[in-house]
């Protein structure tokens, strides 16, 4: 018998034809390019032993319900899992996974980067203002922003793209970095790479503040208004992690008031609406949750999901299970 595995969304091709050669496998993909409607994914589901969600699908017990029994799996394409309802997964006994690896780590590492560096340089700026034809001749204070050399990076959060911001950060770019997390990271308090503190601590010194937790109930709106404020007035704060990480009005009001310099902002609050408020702030640089968009990434996602649904369907722990 052939188990249906169903995918919410085309994605890059690597894993989907590693399902398409999977004998057992019998592969059922939305077929347009845009979100999955609710009542279609509802439709969808039935039957299938397993589904491909993206982070945009709201997988609940309604979800798990419409799959029926036959549901064992689910293959989120993506880092985060806050669109999975993990503990009516851990009802129904199933099993979740993510995509989590070093290519992924590396794109959003090199995003987050990009951001900062961007941020210090005006570059988004200095593009506007270039475009609107405002470049009338070089000028000494034109457009004046900051070196990133000799400042201090925050990193809060060491999981895999965290300790990816500050692998490459160490090698090269002169800066100190400073990091905080539930607890020590092994590896780099063993090379020295970054100094451990407290978010407080790390608030207060950080030029740069780079968030790079998952969001759970405990990390919802980690930086608040109190937290904006303990932040130096030229400091910058960077997000490729998950929207609600942050206090989205209560950011928009600190950079209203220049309570700290700008912002670099992959991940917002309400996806995909973004307020007009933030996105008529000049210091802020906005992507549209694109951290992770990146040719080799986005197929290596492809290929780990793939992986994860047919180990699981050979009767092999999936590399990228989930504890519950
Ligand atoms: C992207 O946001 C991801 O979680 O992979
Ligand atoms: C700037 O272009 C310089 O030559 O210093």
């Amino acid at each position: 018998m052939k188990l249906r595995v169903f995918v919410t969304r085309p994605i890059p091709d690597a894993g989907l034809n590693l399902l398409r050669r999977a004998k057992h496998v019998l592969l059922d993909i939305y077929e347009h390019d845009k979100m999955i409607p609710r009542k279609e994914l509802l439709r969808r589901v039935k039957g299938s032993t397993a589904i491909l969600s993206i982070l945009t699908d709201k997988i609940d017990k309604q979800v798990m319900d419409a799959a029926g029994a036959s549901l064992k799996i689910i293959a989120n394409y993506a880092v985060g899992f806050d669109n999975i309802d993990l503990k009516e997964a851990a009802k129904h006994g199933i099993v979740v996974t993510n995509t989590p690896g070093p290519e992924i780590a590396e794109s959003v590492a090199e995003h987050t980067i990009a951001l900062i560096f961007a941020l210090a340089h005006r570059i988004a700026e200095a593009d506007r203002f270039t475009r609107a034809g405002k470049y009338h001749g070089w000028g000494p204070q034109m457009l004046l922003g900051t070196d990133v050399i000799g400042k201090t990076v925050g990193i809060i959060g060491t999981g895999s793209i965290g300790t990816g911001v500050v692998n490459r950060l160490y090698d090269g770019f002169g800066v100190k970095i400073i990091y905080t997390d539930l607890t020590r990271h092994p590896d780099i308090e063993k090379r020295d790479l970054a100094k451990y503190c407290t978010l407080p601590q790390l608030l207060k010194e950080a030029d740069f503040v780079s968030l790079h937790v998952p969001l759970l109930p405990s990390t919802r709106h980690l930086i608040g208004t109190k937290e904006l404020k303990m932040m130096k007035k030229t400091a910058y704060l960077v997000n490729t992690s998950r929207g609600p990480i942050i206090d989205e009005r209560a950011l928009i009001t600190a950079l209203e008031k220049k309570q700290i310099a700008g912002a670099g902002i992959d991940v917002y609050e309400h996806e995909p609406n973004i307020p007009l408020a933030l996105r008529k702030l000049p210091n802020v640089i906005l992507t549209p949750h694109t951290a992770s968009a990146t040719i080799e990434t986005r197929q290596s996602m492809s290929r780990r999901a793939a992986e994860n649904i047919l180990a699981f369907l050979n009767g092999k722990i999936p590399p990228n299970a989930i504890k519950q």
